[in-house]
């Protein structure tokens, strides 16, 4: 039986079309995967890393905890950008500090927090990204340098209740073993006091994959028998079939004659704050209407062109123990197509987890706060990821903080004495 038939009856989810709202959002997405790879070795599936997981034991908890994640559970960028650009190398990280205590306070005041990627330094040798970034973006990036200012490596930026470094173009090759794709790469995140004495540690994952398959029907002599020697010059060559006689004003000529061209010059996409061209389809309504009816409306068929098979973007807790797939949450590609404001209305907890000790506070989860000022995702991961994850290295953190994997719930990681309630949802 499917999860969504069998809810507890402690629960009030509403099972029918309401919680099919649409998406919305920030940062990163697609792939094709790229001439890089010879054609038959991007099927291969020993080409991607056996995940290998040591367990770490909990560190005994000093006075600070450090808790850290990726803000949407996965980041996606085109594996080749010689011709064309959905989405750069762009993953953000988040982090709070909490001082240990009687209440627990969260810190960002005096404190600093560093990221860095210890298997994986360099980027500029693993991507093409920098050699098209100023065709695509019209900006002047230094090799490694991501597009909203943060490297593989440096202090995150302290915000109000949290810190954060935005957009690190990060690939997904590490440096021991750059032949390989790794799409759960490792992040080291130290908070240090002004005097620079370690106050906390923790490792995190920063999820990123090239795994859009692409390929599967635009490869050479698939859709429309177009056969250019690469899938993305088959794409190009098709969208101007369709399309050259509509460019907009200003916007005219072969797509093939442009190359690289980034598809948000035209279509708006919120992932890249990409206004487009006022009258054109959004990116996401163009994809999601013209592929509905030719992936099937189930999970295999998002990934498609979500990384994917091999990735499994999709790890959540949801996913592994309830059933539920992308359309369960998301609705099929028509639903998705709807989405008057892609990225940014997206699919809310509340709307199925309606008891209100679930709310959240804001429209997206991942900009949500909830006990005592703890991020949502603090406690129970990214979207896509909801601990416990399938994925070991996800509970890394977890491990480290709690000797467990599974929603940070020790009131005891936070707190030094025991504090009243039984779930960080009720107490306070
Ligand atoms: C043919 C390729 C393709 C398929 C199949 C596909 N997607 Fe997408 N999807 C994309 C691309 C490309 C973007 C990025 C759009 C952008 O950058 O704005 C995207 C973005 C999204 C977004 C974020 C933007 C938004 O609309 O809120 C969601 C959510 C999404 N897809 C869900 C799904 C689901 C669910 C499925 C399966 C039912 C699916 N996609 C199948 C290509 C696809
Ligand atoms: C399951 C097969 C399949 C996959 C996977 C797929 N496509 Fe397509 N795509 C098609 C078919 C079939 C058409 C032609 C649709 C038509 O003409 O009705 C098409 C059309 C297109 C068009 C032309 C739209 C137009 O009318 O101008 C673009 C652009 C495109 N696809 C991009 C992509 C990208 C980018 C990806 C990967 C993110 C992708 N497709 C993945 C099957 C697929
Ligand atoms: C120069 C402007 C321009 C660029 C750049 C561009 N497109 Fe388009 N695209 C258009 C126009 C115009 C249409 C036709 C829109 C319509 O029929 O309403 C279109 C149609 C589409 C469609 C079919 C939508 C539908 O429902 O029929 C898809 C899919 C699409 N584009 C994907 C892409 C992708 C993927 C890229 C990047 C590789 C891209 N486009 C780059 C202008 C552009
Ligand atoms: C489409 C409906 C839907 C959405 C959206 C949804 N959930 Fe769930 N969730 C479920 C169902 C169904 C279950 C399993 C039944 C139950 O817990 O009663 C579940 C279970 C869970 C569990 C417990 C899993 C376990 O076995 O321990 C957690 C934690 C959870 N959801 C968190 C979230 C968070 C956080 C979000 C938002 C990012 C979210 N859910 C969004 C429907 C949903
Ligand atoms: C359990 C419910 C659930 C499932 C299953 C699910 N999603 Fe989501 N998805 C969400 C929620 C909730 C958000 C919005 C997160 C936020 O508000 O920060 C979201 C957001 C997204 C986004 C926008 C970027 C982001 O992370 O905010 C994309 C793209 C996306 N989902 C694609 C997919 C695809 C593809 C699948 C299947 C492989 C899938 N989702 C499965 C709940 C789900
Ligand atoms: C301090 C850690 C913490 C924070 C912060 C937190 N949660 Fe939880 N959450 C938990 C624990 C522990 C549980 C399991 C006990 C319970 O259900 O009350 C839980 C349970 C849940 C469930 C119920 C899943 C099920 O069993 O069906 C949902 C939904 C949920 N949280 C959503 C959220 C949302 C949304 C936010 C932010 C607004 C949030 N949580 C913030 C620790 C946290
Ligand atoms: C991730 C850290 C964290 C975890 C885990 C956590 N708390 Fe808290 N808790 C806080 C913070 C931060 C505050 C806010 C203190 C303040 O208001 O200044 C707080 C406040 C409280 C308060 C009200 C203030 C106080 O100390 O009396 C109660 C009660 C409470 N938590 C109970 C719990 C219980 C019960 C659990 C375990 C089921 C738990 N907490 C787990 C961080 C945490």
């Amino acid at each position: 039986m499917h999860a969504l038939a069998r809810l507890k009856p402690r629960r009030s989810f509403h099972l029918a079309a309401t919680f099919l709202i649409g998406l919305v959002c920030t940062a990163a997405l697609a792939m094709l995967l790229g001439a890089a790879v010879p054609a038959a070795a991007q099927d291969d599936p020993s080409l991607y890393l056996p995940v290998v997981f040591k367990e770490v034991p909990p560190a005994a908890l000093s006075d600070y905890v450090l808790l850290g994640w990726n803000d949407l559970g996965m980041h996606c960028y085109n594996r080749d950008f010689q011709d064309l650009g959905v989405l750069p190398p762009y993953n953000t990280l988040w982090a709070q500090v909490i001082k240990r205590g009687n209440p627990p306070v969260i810190m960002t005041d005096t404190i600093t927090v560093t990221y860095r990627f210890p298997d994986n330094t360099h980027s500029a040798d693993k991507s093409n990204f920098w050699t098209y970034a100023k065709q695509l973006f019209s900006v002047d990036l230094a090799p490694d340098m991501g597009l909203a200012g943060f490297g593989l490596s440096g202090d995150m930026a302290a915000k109000a209740d949290h810190f954060v470094a935005e957009g690190i173009p990060l690939t997904e090759f590490s440096d021991s073993n750059p032949a390989v794709r790794d799409p759960y790469q490792l992040a080291e995140l130290v908070a240090l006091d002004a005097g620079g004495k370690v106050l906390a540690q923790n490792t995190v994952v920063a999820p990123v994959s090239t795994e859009m398959r692409c390929d599967n029907c635009h490869k050479d002599g698939g859709v429309e028998g177009i056969r250019t020697g690469r899938v993305e010059t088959n794409i190009l060559t098709l969208h101007d079939e369709e399309n050259a006689d509509e460019y907009p004003a200003g916007h005219t000529g072969r797509l093939m004659d442009r190359r690289p061209v980034l598809c948000a010059e035209c279509h708006a996409s919120n992932a890249l704050n990409a206004p487009g061209v006022a009258g054109l389809p959004n990116l996401s309504k163009a994809m999601h209407e013209k592929h509905a009816g030719k992936v099937p409306q189930t999970t295999d068929g998002c990934y498609n062109c979500h990384p994917g098979p091999t990735t499994k973007c999709l790890r959540d807790v949801m996913s592994s123990q309830h059933g539920m797939g992308c359309v369960d949450c998301h609705g099929n590609m028509e639903k998705v197509a709807e989405n008057s404001n892609p990225w940014l209305n997206e699919p809310r907890c509340d709307t199925c987890h309606k008891e209100p000790q679930y709310a959240q506070d804001q429209p997206l989860y991942r900009m949500s706060t909830g006990h005592g000022g703890v991020r949502c995702e603090g406690c129970h991961d990214s979207t896509h990821a909801i601990a416990a994850s399938t994925e070991t290295r996800d509970a890394i953190k977890f491990i480290n903080l709690q000797g467990k994997t599974g929603t940070l719930s020790s009131c005891l990681v936070c707190h030094t004495t025991m504090p009243a309630g039984d779930s960080p949802h009720t107490a306070q």
